[in-house]
């Protein structure tokens, strides 16, 4: 379970997440979605225990996700990630699996992981020869070269062609399958709606909802009831 109470971050003297609480279940694929700026990021990090809240707590399965021994059970894909680009990507995702204490892959497993986010063909080359959509299926493959119970994805589809898409959310469907938990930030609401059971709905650092899905959309798409909520609130701004 994860367990975010009353969080709140200030950057530059400005509150960019607000009295933040979320409780996500074992097992759930859950969706942050929000405008550009609202805070989704800033959350994801502190999710995952590279920022620290200034006020409330994040726990994972009761423990800090900074604590080591809960860094083994977490995955983190980063909005922009960035490689060693002179390593090739077997070379880095080896480098990356020898991070971890416990949840170490055997060379078979980064194959196998090599395969699954299909840049296997490519794993003997160096990272700068690959497109953006390769180091985003790198990115993917190092979040996820642990075996993480719980896997952190911000923006995940992001540069994607539509097959890779396809592709990862073939992915996300067998670990859910294999009971993860999955937490992701997209701005690309179809596919969101594909693949979530819950979502979150964060605005200028708030949560406007977080639950299941239909009772969010209530019979609209989740693109459709997005734009009207957001649309809404920007109105009521503009009106003051
Ligand atoms: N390191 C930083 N320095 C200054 N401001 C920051 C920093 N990190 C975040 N912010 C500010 O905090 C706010 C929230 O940023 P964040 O990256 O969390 O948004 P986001 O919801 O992930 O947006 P996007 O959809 O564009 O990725 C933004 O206004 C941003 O300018
Ligand atoms: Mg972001």
């Amino acid at each position: 379970m994860i367990s975010v109470d009353g969080v709140s971050k200030e950057i530059n003297g400005r509150v960019v997440v607000d009295g933040l609480n979320l409780r996500i279940k074992k097992g759930t694929v859950f969706g942050f979605l929000g405008p550009n700026g609202a805070g989704k990021t800033t959350t994801i990090k502190m999710l995952v225990g590279l920022n620290k809240p200034d006020a409330g707590s994040v726990t994972i399965d009761g423990k800090a996700p900074s604590v080591a021994s809960a860094r083994e059970q977490i995955g983190f894909m980063p909005e922009a990630p960035y490689f060693y680009e002179h390593l090739t990507g077997l070379e880095f995702i080896t480098f990356c699996s020898q991070l971890f204490a416990t949840h170490r892959a055997s060379r078979e497993e980064i194959d196998e992981l090599l395969q699954k986010v299909g840049i296997f063909e490519a794993r003997n080359n160096k990272i700068t020869t690959y497109s953006k959509g390769m180091k985003q299926r790198l990115g993917f493959a190092q979040a996820l070269v642990n075996d993480p119970a719980y896997i952190f994805l911000d923006e995940p589809l992001d540069g994607l062609d539509p097959i890779g898409r396809r592709a990862l959310k073939t992915i996300i469907g067998e670990l859910k399958a294999a009971g993860k938990t999955i937490f992701f930030n997209s701005h690309i609401l179809f596919d969101t709606e594909e693949l979530c059971d819950e979502i979150g709905v964060l605005h200028q650092g708030s949560l406007l909802y977080s639950g299941p899905i239909n009772e969010f959309t209530r019979g609209k798409s989740l693109e459709e009831q997005f734009v009207a909520t957001i649309e809404t609130l920007t109105d009521v701004q503009d009106a003051r």
